[in-house]
C-alpha cells in the first residue's frame, strides 16, 4: 500500500483498481494525506487561495433529490437578488481583499444572458477575476459569458454513474452535462467540476471513477463534498456521506492532479468542526467563504448545518485567515488561475 502511495506520489497516476484499494482501506489513510499534503505544497505551494461567493438566487427549476433548492421543496423563502445587490456584494468583496468573486444560484432562467454578461462586465471592471456557477446552459450562454470576461465555471458532474445522476435528478440528463463542461473547456473556461460522496447507492468503484473523470477531463478545479441528507429533501431518511471518505478522495484527486485549485468544502466543515482545516492539511488550498449578506445565507440551504450563517463578511474574512495563519499556510496574494497567469 505504501508503495502504491509512493508511485501516486510520484507519477500522479492510478488505476482504477489501485485507487478502489485505497479507498477501502483504512489504515494508510494518515499517510494518503501526508503524501496529498506533499504534492500540494511541491506543486501549488503554500498559500490559501480565497474566492468570495456570492449567493445571488436560490430559485431552481430543476428538482435534485438531495438539494434543498429543489423546485419542489417548498420550505425554503426563495429569493433574488438584483444586479445592483450583486456588484455591491462584489465591491465589498474586493474591499476585504478577495481577488476572485464567484457567482452562484440555482438554475434560474430569469437571470439571462443580458442580465448576466452586464453584471460580469461590471464584476470585470473591478479586477476581479469571475468565476460562475449557475448550472447548465447553452453553449452560445457559455459563449457570451466568456466574451463578456467571466474566467472560470463550476459545475460539478456530481456523480460519473449515468444510471445514479439520473435517478438523483430527475428530468436531468448526464450527456447534457457532460457536454456542458466539454464546451465550457472549448470556450476557454478555467474548468471547475466535482462530486459528492457518499451518495445512497454510490459505490467506491463509482467513485474511483469520478477521480478518474476529473483527470481525463484536466479539470482546473475539483471540488468534492460529503453528501448530507437533508430533511426537506426525499433523501431525508438517508445516511450522510462520511468525512473521513470526503478527505480521501480530496487527496487522491490532488495526486493525479497535482497542479488542480482543490477547495475545502464548506460540506467537510458542516460534518466536522476542523473540517476546512483538515481539509487544507490533505490536498486542499482553496477555501471559498460566502460574502452573501444578512437573510440570504439562511435561505440558500442546500443542506442541514451549513456554517457561518449567522456571521458577516467581514468577520468570515478574520476567521478563515487566522485558521489558514494557524497551520502556518498564508492567504495567497494572486488571481490563483491553475494556469499560472496570475497577473
Ligand atoms: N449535501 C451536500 N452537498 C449538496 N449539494 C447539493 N445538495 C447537497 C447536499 N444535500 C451540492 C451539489 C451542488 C452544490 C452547489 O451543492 O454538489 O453542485
Ligand atoms: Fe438546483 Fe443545483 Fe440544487 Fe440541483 S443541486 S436542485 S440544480 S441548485
Ligand atoms: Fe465564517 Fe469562520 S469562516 S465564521
Amino acid at each position: 500500500m505504501l508503495r502504491l502511495l509512493e508511485k501516486a506520489e510520484q507519477t500522479h497516476q492510478l488505476t482504477k483498481e489501485e485507487i478502489v484499494e485505497l479507498l477501502s482501506e483504512e489504515n494508510y489513510d494518515e499517510a494518503l494525506f501526508a503524501s496529498a499534503d506533499r504534492v500540494r505544497r511541491s506543486f501549488v505551494g503554500d498559500g490559501v487561495h480565497l474566492r468570495g461567493l456570492i449567493e445571488f438566487s436560490n430559485i431552481c427549476k430543476q428538482n435534485c433529490l438531495y438539494c434543498g433548492l429543489r423546485r419542489d421543496n417548498k420550505k425554503i423563502r426563495r429569493y433574488r437578488l438584483t444586479s445592483q445587490e450583486i456588484i455591491d456584494f462584489a465591491a465589498k468583496a474586493v474591499q476585504y481583499g478577495y481577488k476572485t468573486v464567484v457567482l452562484q444560484s440555482g438554475e434560474d432562467d430569469s437571470y439571462d444572458v443580458d442580465t448576466m454578461t452586464t453584471i460580469i462586465r461590471q464584476l470585470k471592471e473591478m479586477e476581479l477575476a469571475v468565476t460562475l456557477s449557475l448550472g447548465e446552459k447553452s453553449r452560445a450562454d457559455y459563449a457570451a459569458y466568456k466574451a463578456a470576461g467571466a474566467d472560470r465555471y463550476l459545475l460539478r458532474i456530481e456523480t460519473s454513474d449515468r444510471e445514479l445522476y439520473e435517478k438523483l435528478d430527475p428530468g436531468q440528463s448526464w450527456d447534457n452535462r457532460y457536454r456542458c463542461l466539454l464546451d465550457l473547456k472549448e470556450l476557454g473556461f478555467e474548468l471547475g467540476t466535482g462530486c459528492l460522496v457518499g451518495l445512497p447507492g454510490q459505490s467506491l468503484e463509482s467513485i474511483a471513477d469520478d477521480i478518474l473523470l476529473f483527470a481525463k477531463l484536466d479539470a482546473d478545479m475539483v471540488g468534492i463534498g460529503p453528501f448530507i441528507a437533508n430533511p426537506d429533501t426525499p433523501l431525508a431518511q438517508a445516511e450522510n456521506g462520511a468525512f473521513a471518505l470526503s478527505r480521501k478522495v480530496m487527496a487522491l484527486t490532488r495526486l493525479l492532479l497535482p497542479e488542480a485549485n482543490i477547495p475545502a468544502t464548506t460540506a467537510m466543515e458542516a460534518l466536522h468542526p476542523q473540517g476546512r482545516i483538515l481539509a487544507l492539511q490533505s490536498g486542499a488550498n482553496v477555501v471559498m467563504p460566502n460574502v452573501t449578506e444578512g437573510e440570504y445565507r439562511k435561505m440558500y440551504l442546500l443542506y442541514p448545518g451549513k456554517i457561518c450563517l449567522n456571521d458577516t463578511p467581514a468577520h468570515c474574512r478574520g476567521c478563515i485567515t487566522g485558521k489558514i495563519n494557524g497551520i502556518g499556510r498564508h492567504v495567497a496574494t494572486d488571481f490563483g488561475f491553475r494556469n499560472k497567469k496570475n497577473k
